[in-house]
């Protein structure tokens, strides 16, 4: 089978397709490479530089090799510059997305499982969160991929487009091999932010607000390693490849981790005292974001492998530690 991954050279999308080489696959990497990382890129895949706002650049993809399904990540996903820069979003993740559409109905591609979002439920009315629950986005970003599921589901019905939905929520952690993890400008994500401190790149952690309604007063976030979601990914490929119907599919562990917990738990693995400032809250957090992913246990038969939020930081201190200035280390 060959899979194109859009979006290979970032952060999930490079996991997926070590997976994917892994198994055996066939893998081709569309990247602009705006935030992804060359050197992210499998030495195995197939890689082809561009924009998937440029037709002629997909349309030579599909031309040229034999695509049995899309894996989509290619979009902007900082929440913050989303609502600064709202058109952008749109742009990129709308209408990039529209062109792609085009194209893969052009080349008879119906198959593509889609990097979605928890921020498309928006401040949540219970938690666990369930794949039916109301969909609220409080910010640009999670519209937009929302937007994206719904344009996904209309072309479905009116050209007979397979899709997966995967809605994940903290993406964490770094591949095994110590080759491949997080690295984005600006880093605005948690776990890497507080593992700056242990490599003396920042002297304390901000913590954005202590007066949630929560245990200790901090958000409560459900974090997930990414190669757990780049399992996701390809058993999602696997259910379309055997007639399995659209759907959507939340990714989580299941458990929430408060801010001051994942401090301390960064604490313990590194060994370093991780000093913490109380700062006011950021804009547009809800206190409680945690997943139900029995859905995608059952259906899709995902088995999580990193439980432990401390498995999943050890993963991305080692990351770190080898590569204190990212993928340029
Ligand atoms: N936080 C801090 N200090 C920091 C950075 C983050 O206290 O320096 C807090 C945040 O306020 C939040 C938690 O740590 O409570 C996690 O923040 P992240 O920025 O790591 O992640 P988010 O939960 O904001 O965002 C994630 C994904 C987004 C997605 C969103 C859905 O990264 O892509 O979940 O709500 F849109």
């Amino acid at each position: 089978m060959t899979v194109l991954v859009l979006g290979g050279a970032g952060y999930i999308g490079s996991h997926t397709v070590y997976e994917l080489i892994d198994l055996g696959e066939d893998v081709v990497v569309a990247d602009n490479l705006q935030t992804g990382h060359i050197e992210a890129i499998h030495s195995k895949a197939r890689f082809y530089k561009g924009d998937i706002r440029d037709k002629e650049f997909l349309d030579n993809i599909f031309k040229n090799e034999k695509i049995d399904a899309v894996i989509h990540f290619a979009a902007n996903s900082l929440v913050g510059e989303s609502m600064t820069n709202p058109l952008k979003y749109y742009d990129n993740n709308l209408f990039g997305t529209m062109i792609l559409l085009k194209s893969m109905l052009e080349h008879n591609v119906d198959k593509i499982v889609f990097s979605s979002t928890a921020a498309v439920y928006g401040e949540p009315e219970k938690i666990p969160i369930f794949e039916n629950d109301n969909t609220m986005p409080t910010n640009t970003y999670g519209e937009t991929k929302l937007s994206m599921e719904k344009m996904f589901k209309w072309v479905s019905k009116a050209n007979g487009l397979k899709y997966v939905s995967l809605r994940y929520f903290n993406a964490c952690g770094a591949h095994a091999s110590g080759n491949i993890g997080e690295d984005h400008t600006p880093e605005t994500h948690l776990i890497p932010l507080v593992l700056q401190v242990p490599l003396k790149k920042r002297k304390y952690i901000s913590v954005f607000g202590n007066d949630y309604e929560t245990p200790d007063g901090t958000c409560i976030r459900d974090y997930v390693h990414v190669t757990d979601l780049a399992y996701a990914h390809i058993s999602a490929v696997d259910y379309l490849k055997h007639g399995g119907d659209n759907n959507i599919f939340n990714l989580g562990n299941g458990c929430g981790f408060s801010v001051l917990e994942v401090i301390e738990a960064a604490k313990k693995v590194t060994g370093y005292d991780i000093p913490v400032e109380i700062s006011p809250r950021r804009a547009g957090d809800p206190a409680k974001l945690v997943a139900s992913s029995d859905k995608a246990k059952t259906i899709l038969h995902w088995t999580p492998k990193y439980g432990s939020l401390e498995k999943i930081i050890e993963s991305a201190w080692i990351w770190h530690k080898n590569h204190p200035s990212g993928f340029l280390s």
